[in-house]
C-alpha cells in the first residue's frame, strides 16, 4: 500500500524534542518520513539522518515542488506562521501546525481564510487535546446520564518564566489551558479579568468565563509557581454534584458525593519516549494523518477555526486585564 509522505518544516528545539521522535518511534508504520525543511542545513541535516527522514531542503518551496508529499508539518514560530502556513495550504497541502499559529488574531485569519478557500485543513497543535489524562477527563464527563451536565470549571496553569513579555506566555503558554477550557465549556460569551504584575514579565491573572451554554469558569494563570509539579489543575463541576480533576495531564481524579477515584496515567517509562504518548503529540499526529486519509468520523481536533476563537478570547482577557499585548519572539532553546 502506498505510504502516506510526510514533509516537515521545522527542524527547532521543540520539533527535535516531541514531534520527530513522535513519529519515529511510535508505530507510524503507514508515514513515509519524506522530507525536512529548515533555513539551517545543518539542523535539518542532523534531524534527517537522527529521525530516519529521506531528504533535507533548505527551502519549502522546492521540497512540495519535488516530493509529491501528502501533508505538511510546521513548526517554525508565531510570526512567521501565518505567511508559510498559507503558502503551503495554497500549494495544495493539508497541515499540523504549532500553536501560537499567528501573534496575532489578523494572522489566524489569514490562515482560515487560506484554508477555507483550498480545502485543506489545518490541525493545531494543542498536544493535550489529545493527552492521555485528558481523554480519560473527557470519556467520564461526556457520559452526561452518569456525570449530568457540566455547571462549572475551574482551572489554574503558572506557567514558565522565560517568556520576555507577559502576553508572550499567555499566548505561548496559557493558549493551551484556553484551548483545553473550551474544549469542556464550549463557546465562551463574556469575559472579566484582573491582573497583577510586578513587571513586564512576571505576575498572575485571574479571569471569568461565561459560556453561551451558561457553564461559568475561573482562571488562574501566571508566571510564578510553574512549570513544577503542581503547575496545572483544571476541575470540572457538574449539577449532580460529580467532578473530574485533572493535575498536570497525568493524574485524573472522579468523585460524587461520596467516593473519590484517582486514575493515574502509567510514569513508570517502559521507554524513555512514553511522554510523547502522554502527552498528546502521538495522539494528535495521529488524527491528523488519519483526517487526510478521510478516515470516517475525524476531524481536526484542534481547528484553525478553534484557534481562531482562542486567540480572539486571550486577546479579550488580555485587555480587561490591562495586559501590554505585546509579543516577542522566543525559542525553546531559549
Ligand atoms: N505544542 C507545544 O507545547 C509547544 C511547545 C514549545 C514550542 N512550540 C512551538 O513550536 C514551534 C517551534 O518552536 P521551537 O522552539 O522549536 O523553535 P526554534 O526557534 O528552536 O526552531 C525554529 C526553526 O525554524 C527554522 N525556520 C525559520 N524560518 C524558516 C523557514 N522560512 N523555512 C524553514 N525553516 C525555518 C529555524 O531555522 C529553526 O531551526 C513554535 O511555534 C513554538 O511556539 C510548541
Amino acid at each position: 500500500m502506498k505510504k502516506f509522505r510526510m514533509g516537515i518544516i521545522g527542524a527547532g528545539i521543540f520539533a527535535e524534542a516531541n514531534i520527530y521522535p513522535s513519529l519515529s518511534l511510535h508505530f507510524f508504520d503507514d508515514v513515509e518520513r519524506a522530507a525536512v525543511c529548515d533555513l539551517n542545513s545543518e539542523r535539518a541535516d542532523r534531524l534527517t539522518d537522527k529521525y530516519g527522514w529521506k531528504k533535507t531542503y533548505t527551502d519549502y518551496h522546492k521540497m512540495i515542488e519535488k516530493e509529491y508529499l501528502d501533508a505538511v508539518i510546521i513548526a517554525i514560530g508565531a510570526k512567521a506562521h501565518p505567511k508559510i502556513a498559507s503558502d503551503v495550504l495554497r500549494l495544495g497541502l493539508p497541515i499540523f501546525l504549532e500553536k501560537p499559529v499567528s501573534i496575532d488574531i489578523e494572522g489566524a485569519l489569514q490562515i482560515l481564510d487560506a484554508s477555507k478557500e483550498t480545502g485543506n485543513i489545518v490541525q493545531v497543535d494543542h498536544q493535550k487535546r489529545h493527552g492521555l489524562a485528558w481523554n480519560k477527563a473527557r470519556e467520564i464527563v461526556s457520559n452526561t446520564e452518569e456525570f449530568g451536565n457540566i455547571v462549572q470549571i475551574e482551572s489554574k496553569q503558572h506557567g514558565f518564566t522565560v517568556f520576555p513579555t507577559f502576553y508572550t506566555c499567555m499566548l505561548e503558554w496559557q493558549s493551551h489551558n484556553l484551548d483545553l477550557i473550551q474544549s469542556f465549556g464550549g463557546e465562551i460569551e463574556k469575559v472579566e479579568a484582573w491582573s497583577h504584575l510586578v513587571n513586564d514579565k512576571h505576575g498572575s491573572l485571574i479571569a471569568m468565563l461565561r459560556f453561551k451554554n451558561d457553564i461559568l469558569a475561573t482562571l488562574g494563570w501566571g508566571t510564578f509557581g510553574g512549570p513544577g509539579p503542581y503547575d496545572e489543575r483544571v476541575e470540572v463541576i457538574s449539577d449532580k454534584g460529580k467532578g473530574v480533576i485533572v493535575t498536570n495531564s497525568r493524574v485524573v481524579t472522579y468523585y460524587d458525593k461520596k467516593i473519590g477515584k484517582t486514575w493515574t496515567s502509567n510514569w513508570d517509562p517502559v521507554s524513555e519516549n512514553q511522554s510523547h504518548v502522554f502527552n498528546g503529540y502521538v495522539g494528535g499526529l495521529r488524527n491528523f494523518i488519519d483526517c487526510v486519509k478521510g478516515v470516517e468520523g475525524k476531524k481536526p481536533v484542534p481547528s484553525i477555526e478553534d484557534e481562531v476563537q482562542t486567540m480572539y478570547w486571550l486577546k479579550e482577557i488580555a485587555k480587561k486585564a490591562n495586559i501590554d499585548i505585546k509579543w516577542d519572539a522566543v525559542s525553546s532553546g531559549l
